[in-house]
């Protein structure tokens, strides 16, 4: 099976979670886009729920398969959010934001009452930071922002740690839908996500980061075996 096989076989599993009349959060991410795929084919047989999307490019996709939308702000209180991951540690900590919503996708799992993580077998780690841990940031003041991050992160790994702000296509620094920027942290290994998770958020300038500690509740697999379920 291979990780696109095993990601869909993830979310097509999760896909069933979705039960008439709930509200649902729509992760971002092609693990997640696979998810929503398989709603549409769910709603084009007749199931009705009501999403809300952590991206615009999931809004568009979701949109495109008819799939019915309201804002965050319109259904402030959600049943079950469905997201992908970039690392699935011990405990259901996970890294997320490698492709740049972290921030929305934070929003959305903390206003929902379940929180299912779908991915395939290379995202389950040991331990979480082998990942460049996103941390996004106010464009205003980027650099001192920058230089407090990094010597937080010194701090914490006892050596200097890699910080570089990521670059979109053009080569000029990658916007999220916030209209923020991203450092990507490569930490190599994060012993204490929890504490670090606190410590990111202090720190002036940063809007958000992309650890998730104690928000999933479960994660579908997909593995060589089958799809496997962990619960917290
Ligand atoms: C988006 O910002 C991310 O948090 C994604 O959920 C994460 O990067 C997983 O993406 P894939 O499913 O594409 O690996």
């Amino acid at each position: 099976m291979s990780g696109n096989d095993e990601k869909r076989a993830a979310a097509e599993k999760a896909a069933l979670l979705v039960e008439p009349g709930m509200k649902v959060g729509l992760g971002t991410g092609s693990t997640a886009a696979l998810l929503v795929d398989a709603l549409g084919r769910r709603w084009t047989e007749g199931l009705r729920f009501l999403a809300v999307a952590t991206s615009e490019a999931t809004h568009r996709q979701a949109e495109a398969l008819g799939i019915r939308l309201a804002t965050l702000d319109e259904e402030p209180t959600l049943d079950l959010t469905i997201d992908g991951a970039d690392e699935i540690g011990p405990g259901l900590a996970l890294v997320k934001g490698g492709g740049g919503a972290l921030l929305r996708e934070k929003l959305v799992a903390a206003a929902s009452g379940r929180m299912v993580v779908i991915a395939d077998a290379s995202k389950r780690v040991a331990t979480l930071g082998r990942f460049p841990l996103p941390i996004e940031i106010m464009p205003f003041g980027a650099e001192t922002t920058r230089r407090r991050v990094a010597s937080l992160l010194e701090a914490e790994a006892g050596r200097p740690v890699d910080l570089s702000l990521r670059a979109g296509k053009d080569g000029a620094p990658f916007v999220t839908d916030g209209q923020h920027w991203i450092l990507d942290a490569a930490l190599g290994r994060i012993a204490d996500p929890a504490r670090l998770a606190g410590s990111l958020k202090s720190v002036l300038g940063v809007v958000e980061h992309g650890l998730f500690v104690d928000m999933a509740e479960a994660a579908l697999i997909g593995t060589p075996d089958g799809v496997m379920e962990e619960t917290r």
